[in-house]
């Protein structure tokens, strides 16, 4: 049998390059293991810092080195004849890679790829988009002002008032894009609240603010294309004040339950919005779904869809999908022929519409 080949794409221009080098090498372990290295040739791909493309037999490893030497660049064809891959398997976090950036490009080139479509992407990465489409459907988010970089310059006196007023404080700060809570301030009083403002600023021209509930972080996984499963819900236990990028990767104080210790009810419920939110968004391949549950008021509520997820073998995404009974192997497997599976189903659309078809004509 033919070995399908899977351009395996890690590292990137976002924060997030370092934990994407740890999340490919888990996967590329797994595609070269088992049934798997029978089924599938992995070529590495790195992009670095720069954006900068990168191939070669140790990339992966060459990269963990920060060093990019001995490496070939990559060529682009548009022309399908000249594919050298079977499917990509971008395994990148956070913007240009989770973003719906670097599906487009596989569009353009026709290239199948694991994981959530344009659209999808770039709704789940904009924390304003995604809570518009959720909140229009009737799920529930946190209550939350947006506006741009633009008003605040021009009129930041009375945007303070009108959160101070409708949200009250503290409240969360959080730039519209980005991720591993870059830019992201708890403000308590009024002046943090214009320093926090002014920090989102930096990093998008849309920003939001939302009331600061005193949470549990519960996250669903989501696995599938129509017929999508969710798991049962875990728990992070956070460590610090929140969930911030020190929490999460440098002082590791934060740690996860699994199961999450919930009521069957409250879980079940958990459940069922994380699959609404997932096929809301018309996500595809997979997706971690994350909630917050008030310890005050036992209220549930959406915060953010991930559709690339923390993937070593020891995230939460994949050890909540062991629930059932599907190892780390047979995810990779599973997403790559999820992947195909979708392309697949696309090649059915008629790209344009042709004059004497019937409804046309
Ligand atoms: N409204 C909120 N109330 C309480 N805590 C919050 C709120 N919003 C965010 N947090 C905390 O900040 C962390 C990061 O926020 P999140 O919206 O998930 O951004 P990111 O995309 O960077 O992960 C959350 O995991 C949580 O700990
Ligand atoms: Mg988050």
């Amino acid at each position: 049998m033919k070995k399908t080949k899977v351009a395996v794409i890690f590292g990137g221009r976002s924060g997030e390059h370092e934990v994407s080098l740890v999340s490919a090498a888990s996967v590329i372990k797994a595609l070269r293991s088992g049934d798997n290295s029978e089924k599938y040739d992995v070529i590495e791909i790195g992009i670095d810092r720069k954006g900068r493309w990168f191939t070669g037999e140790n990339c992966l490893n060459i990269f963990k080195k920060n060093s990019v030497s001995g490496l070939g660049s990559i060529r682009f064809s548009t022309d399908p004849e000249h594919q050298t891959v079977d499917i990509a398997f971008p395994v990148l976090h956070g913007p240009f890679g989770e973003d719906g950036t670097i599906q487009g490009l596989f569009e353009m080139l026709q290239i199948p790829y694991v994981g959530c479509n344009v659209v999808a992407s770039s709704t789940a990465m904009d924390k304003l988009q995604c809570k518009a489409i959720w909140k229009s459907a009737g799920l529930p988010i946190v209550p939350h002002i947006g506006l741009t970089r633009k008003e605040l310059i021009e009129n930041e006196e009375a945007i303070i008032r009108k959160i101070i007023n409708e949200l009250g404080l503290p409240c969360f700060v959080k730039p519209a894009n980005l991720g591993s809570a870059v830019g992201i301030t708890k403000a308590k009083t009024e002046k943090d609240l214009s320093n926090a403002l002014k920090e989102a600023a930096k990093y998008d021209r849309r920003l939001l603010v939302e009331k600061a509930v005193n949470v549990r972080e519960i996250e669903c996984a989501v696995l599938g294309n129509d017929n999508p499963i969710v798991s049962p819900p875990g728990e992070v236990i956070v460590g610090g004040e929140f969930y911030d990028f020190y929490d999460k990767y440098v002082n590791g104080i934060s740690t996860t339950q699994i199961p999450a210790k919930l009521d069957t009810e409250i879980g079940e419920k958990i459940r069922n919005m994380a699959l609404e939110a997932y096929k809301l968004l018309d996500c595809g391949g997979l997706a971690r779904v994350d909630c917050f549950l008030d310890r005050d008021d036992g209220k549930i509520y959406l915060n953010e869809i991930n559709t690339m997820p923390g993937f070593t073998s020891i995230s939460m995404y994949p050890k909540l999908i062991e629930a059932f009974g599907i190892k780390y192997e047979n995810l990779v497997d599973k997403l790559i022929i999820l992947g195909l599976e979708r392309f697949e189903e696309k090649q059915k659309n008629k790209v344009s519409f042709e004059s004497g078809s019937d409804w046309y004509a």
